[in-house]
């Protein structure tokens, strides 16, 4: 028999995986997808912590469920209700206290053992609890993938973090940090890359402090495990995503220089251009040693292109603070980044800050340092035109004849591309910048044809 699963995914590319792993958890209990709530055997809500007021907005999502778990019932059927994800893992006997429509609480590093608890609910043994951080790798027990995820895919080689970062929730939610094993990371590779997937980004919390064991029994830093991957033919591109400041080895540093493979594009956060704001974060840098750091990569790598998140607003911020992360976003340059208002996390260190800031002041910064960033987003975009890259056609776009696909630097293409082009890299020439894609043309006719 098949039952329907829907799947919610709120949050990073991390959650993103996990949702699609859950499914193929779920897969050989006889659940497959549908992309819609209504009528579904199984919801599953994979939540994220890091925004603002989190749990509320799952709270409210539960809600909106009520009518559909309820129109289920009166067919005389059931609809089971399932957190997982960071909030889950936050929330834990919170939530089966608070919200009686849900019937597994399940934490990011467990969600393995859901067919065990549908199994006992099913049974009748009450609703399911499960946040634990077993000892047992989960990923030991997740089936392989079976659908093929498309051209490209993400792969989880990293979890957790032990950085502590004054405003952040993620030590908390997802645990201390853990790596998983070359071996382990390089099956899961071969066996996406015989289900036709060409470029592969290596998910972590806090990726390049990856520290998995190598097959020497020695561990083995990111640059050397993106090396190895590199090895596999069918895997064209590979990327990593996200990245510390701190954890930037020379390792790492000389993949960027000598694996083509590794795509031009880092996403380093730094969160802020102020020493004293760094310090009270506990990022454990400062604002030169991150230029400084911004430097080595581009003499590795010269046509890196950059991109960043931003708190502003972080408690104690004053007006020169603020400036002084203007003044590293105009020095360092940024082809994209991410930027937020910071808002307090309960059981976080700053949230008990005291200084915070008010909302406005806030608001005011977050337009200025927007305003600065989409300007040089502009502008790199303006200085890709006319470019030739490869682009890696993922989708059918709007029209007819068109593809979609990304670029080296992860921006959106789309060109007129014949169909048998999908999933395969084409040279594209760049011919307009859009406000969130380019506009490409095929560089070689002979494969328009
Ligand atoms: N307030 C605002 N932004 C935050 N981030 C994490 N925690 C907070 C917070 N409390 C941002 C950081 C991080 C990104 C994923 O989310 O910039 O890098
Ligand atoms: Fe959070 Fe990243 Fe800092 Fe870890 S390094 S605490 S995940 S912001």
């Amino acid at each position: 028999m098949t039952r329907k699963l829907f799947i919610k995914t709120y949050g990073c590319q991390m959650n993103a995986y996990d949702s699609a792993r859950i499914a193929d958890v779920m897969a050989p209990h006889g659940y497959s997808l549908v992309d819609d709530a209504a009528g579904a055997d199984m919801v599953v809500l994979n939540t994220c912590h890091i925004r603002e007021k989190a749990a509320e907005k799952v709270y409210s999502e539960l809600g909106r469920l009520r009518r559909a778990k309820e129109e289920k019932a009166a067919n005389g059927e059931r609809m089971l209700i399932a957190v997982a994800g960071c909030v889950a893992q936050a929330e834990g006997e919170e939530m089966i206290v608070r919200a009686p429509l849900v019937d597994i609480v399940v934490g990011p590093q467990v969600y393995h053992r859901l067919p065990e608890m549908v199994a006992k609910l099913s049974r009748g043994e009450g609703r399911a609890l499960d946040t634990e951080f077993p000892a047992m790798d989960k990923f030991d027990a997740l089936p392989g993938t079976k659908t093929a995820p498309g051209p490209t895919a993400f792969l989880t080689v990293q979890e957790g973090c032990d950085k502590f970062c004054t405003f952040c929730v993620v030590p908390y939610t997802r645990g201390a940090e853990y790596s998983r094993s070359v071996a382990q990371i390089e099956a899961e590779a071969r066996h996406v890359a015989d289900l036709g997937v060409k470029e592969l980004t290596l998910l972590g919390q806090n990726v390049n402090a990856y520290h998995g064991i190598g097959p020497d029994g020695e561990p083995w830093g990111l640059g050397r495990l993106i090396r190895r991957l590199a090895k596999i033919d069918e895997i064209a591109r590979l990327r990593y995503t996200t990245s510390h400041p701190r954890d930037m080895s020379d390792e790492l540093i000389d993949a960027h220089a000598h694996e083509p493979k590794l795509m031009p594009y880092l996403h380093l956060p730094v969160q802020s251009g102020s020493d004293r704001v760094l310090e009270a974060m506990n990022r454990g840098h400062t604002a030169e040693d991150y230029k400084r750091l911004v430097e080595r990569i581009r003499r590795a790598r010269p046509d890196i292109a950059l991109s960043s998140d931003f708190i502003v607003g972080f408690p104690g911020e004053t007006d020169e603070d603020f400036e002084a992360t203007m003044a590293l976003i105009r020095d360092v340059g940024y082809a994209q980044a991410f930027s937020f208002k910071y808002s307090p996390r309960p059981g976080t260190p700053a949230a008990v800050a005291r200084k915070q800031i008010a909302d406005n002041v806030k608001e005011d910064r977050l337009a200025g340092l927007q305003d600065l960033l989409r300007r040089q987003a502009d502008t790199f975009a303006a200085a890709c035109v006319g470019r030739e890259m490869d682009v890696l056609f993922e989708h059918r776009g709007r029209y007819a004849d068109q593809l979609v696909g990304r670029s080296p630097y992860l921006q959106p293409v789309h060109a007129r591309a014949p169909e048998r082009l999908l999933g395969r890299l084409a040279r594209v020439r760049l011919v307009e910048a859009k406000s969130n894609s380019m506009a490409g043309e095929l560089a070689d006719m002979a494969v328009a044809l």
